[in-house]
């Protein structure tokens, strides 16, 4: 099997909304592609869905060749299902109960997911607090009592603990100081290589994409826009979007007169693709049948 997760003309639509309007991709096994855009334009939204916490209107989520069926299954199913793909949020403050201190919540994990016996799970417990760079200090305190970083090292081992096929990181490092971003980066780079996870890397981020993954998939309004290798697409965007987007990061020279000028003027032009192709289907990503956008060759 070549891929690892394979989705395919996702749909949801909150209301009138479409939220996520016909999105596909692939990933590799071990791969890491980052999906990036804008705030609102649908990243989170898909990866609830991928993670089995919305279901969606219509599309399909392959992992390992399998569908992942959102409703029929039995508890085994539920919990297998629930294995094969983890999510590291945004917010490490949100994403811990306070009352639960760390090797429990990752104890926790290890109960739901394996039969192992105590000594067997505290063992691994703390091999999984010193891949992510934790020792016995932080292993009994109450999340409260530890930083953003380490909170966010806590909830990488909480999601590896459950091994993973694929990884999902939605805005992971974003409330981070930039110095503690760039450690954790540092970190997921390695945990990467090493136990050999996907990661489907969610980010607004575009320096951040550049560090983690090696494809991107760029949406806008629930859409693909433009799909490629993270070395292509940021060095040679093809759709003006993904122009955009670059230009916004702020640098020697940055305008952001022109910016909102070239923003106002994409916004006019109304439907997404109006304005350029997207490089899609093939390698990573694709445009659904009867977006606007063709894809090319
Ligand atoms: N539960 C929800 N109910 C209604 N609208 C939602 C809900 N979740 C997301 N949305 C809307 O769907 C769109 C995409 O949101 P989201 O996936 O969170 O975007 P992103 O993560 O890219 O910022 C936004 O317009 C958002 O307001
Ligand atoms: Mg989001």
């Amino acid at each position: 099997m070549d891929t690892t997760l394979e989705v395919s003309g996702l749909h949801k639509t909150f209301g009138e909304h479409k939220a996520v309007d016909g999105v596909s991709f692939t990933l590799a096994p071990g791969g890491s592609l980052g999906i990036v855009g804008e705030s609102g334009c649908g990243k989170t939204t898909t990866a609830r869905m991928l993670v089995g916490l919305a279901t969606p209107d219509s599309g399909s989520i392959r992992i390992g060749g399998r569908e992942r069926a959102a409703k029929t299954r039995n508890r085994g199913e539920r919990l297998a299902g629930a294995r094969e793909i983890q999510m590291v949020f945004q917010d490490p403050y949100l994403s811990l109960d306070p009352r639960i201190a760390v090797d429990a919540c990752i104890d926790e994990v290890l109960r739901l997911h394996f039969s192992l016996t105590k000594d067997q799970r505290a063992r691994r417990v703390t091999e999984l607090l010193e891949q992510v760079g934790l020792g016995e200090r932080e292993s009994t305190a109450l999340p409260k009592a530890l930083s953003g970083g380490q909170r966010q090292r806590v909830a990488i081992a909480r999601a590896l603990a459950a091994e993973p096929k694929v990884l999902i990181l939605d805005e992971a490092v974003a409330a981070l100081d930039v110095s503690i971003q760039a450690q954790i980066l540092e970190l997921l780079s390695g945990i990467r290589r090493d136990a050999g996870v996907g990661f489907l890397f969610v980010s607004h981020d575009l320096a951040v994409v550049r560090h983690v993954t090696d494809d991107v998939v760029v949406l806008r309004g629930g859409r693909v826009v433009e799909a490629g290798t993270t070395v292509e697409v940021l060095t040679r965007p093809q759709h003006p979007y993904t122009r955009l987007l670059l230009d916004s990061v702020p640098r020697v020279g940055w305008d952001p007169a022109r910016i909102a000028a070239d923003r106002r003027a994409l916004g006019a032009a109304g439907a997404v693709g109006a304005l350029g192709t997207a490089r899609a289907a093939g390698a990573v990503g694709t445009v659904e049948p009867g977006s606007s956008v063709e894809p090319e060759g």
